[in-house]
């Protein structure tokens, strides 16, 4: 059976993924600055998608029949922060995934962001238009567009917030929002944005089921339910049984004068549920399932 690539496995969602997939012999993962994972590093790479060249090498290398690529600059301030390098990691890098990945036959699940719409609407489906607001959205568009342009063999999943605890490196909201309560500092929540929160645990369920999917095309993949962040801080607070006193409740125009963080960006995920077997829990068991002990 031809090997499967994972990108970005020292991140918080391609580390969960690494975790599922890497004790099968033909499964590979690419890394940049933090190689923090432990579990078969014979079968992993240190690759930095700043030079195309050298993951161009290791898929022509491996033709791999699958391409999970998670690698990216995957926030809005630090692709602020860094426009030229968000433009090549997450635009210009994937282009040449795309097109290396058609060379060589390989099906590719590109995995994009909620943060392409403008947040002006809410349940967001496929059709949509984006109209992103950010460098990050925009560098995400601009993949997506490269994906379907280069590649016949492409998912495009669209991924709403995605919480849970951290395998290796990366992090959550979930565990920002533990982070600060543990320490007794101010947890402050927007009032007014609105995610359809995904458990990791889930997402990395649908992503492993469509490795081997028919499926082509884009995909939303968000939780069940459309919730604020204040929602979302008290619910895990809640079944964490940890004290909601620190929570501080903010709008967002308070902290994002610029409006770059879009307001609801919940997804319609009435094909996910059509395409795929894997289940979309409802934010109670979801939570249960990102958070097993109900401890911290
Ligand atoms: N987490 C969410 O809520 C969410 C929501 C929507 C979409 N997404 C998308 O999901 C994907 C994974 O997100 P995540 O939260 O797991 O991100 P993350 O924790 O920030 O991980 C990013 C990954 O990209 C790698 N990377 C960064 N710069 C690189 C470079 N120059 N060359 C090679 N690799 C590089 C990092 O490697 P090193 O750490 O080793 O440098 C890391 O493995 C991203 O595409 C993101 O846009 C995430």
């Amino acid at each position: 059976m031809q090997p499967i690539l994972i990108t970005g496995i020292s991140g918080f969602i391609g580390g969960r993924l690494w975790n599922k997939l890497s004790s099968y012999q033909n499964v590979y993962g690419t890394y940049h600055l933090h190689d923090v994972v432990p579990l078969h590093s014979e079968r992993q790479f240190c690759i930095d998608l700043n030079n195309s060249d050298e993951i161009q090498t290791l898929i022509l290398k491996l033709k791999p029949r699958c391409i999970i690529h998670l690698a990216a600059i995957a926030g809005i301030k630090d692709c602020q922060q860094h426009v030229k390098l968000a433009w090549q990691i997450n635009s210009n890098a994937t282009l040449k995934i795309a097109q290396t990945a058609e060379a060589v036959g390989s099906r590719l699940i590109f995995i994009s962001t909620d943060c392409v719409f403008n947040g002006k609407s809410r349940s967001y489906r496929e059709g949509d238009l984006v109209d992103p607001l950010s460098i990050y959205g925009q560098t995400k568009v601009s993949a997506e567009k490269n994906i379907f342009t280069n590649c016949s063999d492409a998912v495009v999943v669209r991924i709403n917030n995605t919480y849970g605890r951290p395998v290796f490196g990366g992090s959550s909201f979930s565990e920002w929002i533990i982070e600060r309560q543990v320490k007794g500092e101010p947890i402050t929540v927007f009032t007014d944005q609105y995610r359809s929160f995904l458990d990791v645990i889930t997402l990395a369920n649908a992503l492993v089921e469509l490795i081997d999917h028919p499926f082509k095309g884009l995909l939303h993949i968000g939780g069940a339910n459309r919730l604020n962040r204040l929602t979302f801080a008290e619910i895990l607070l809640n079944h964490l049984g940890r004290d909601t006193t620190g929570i501080v409740k903010m709008k967002n125009s308070e902290l994002d004068p610029d409006g770059m963080n879009p307001l609801d960006t919940s997804f319609d995920i009435t094909l996910a549920r059509k395409t795929l077997k894997t289940n979309f829990p409802r934010i109670h068991d979801a939570v249960q399932l990102a958070y097993p002990h109900n401890t911290v």
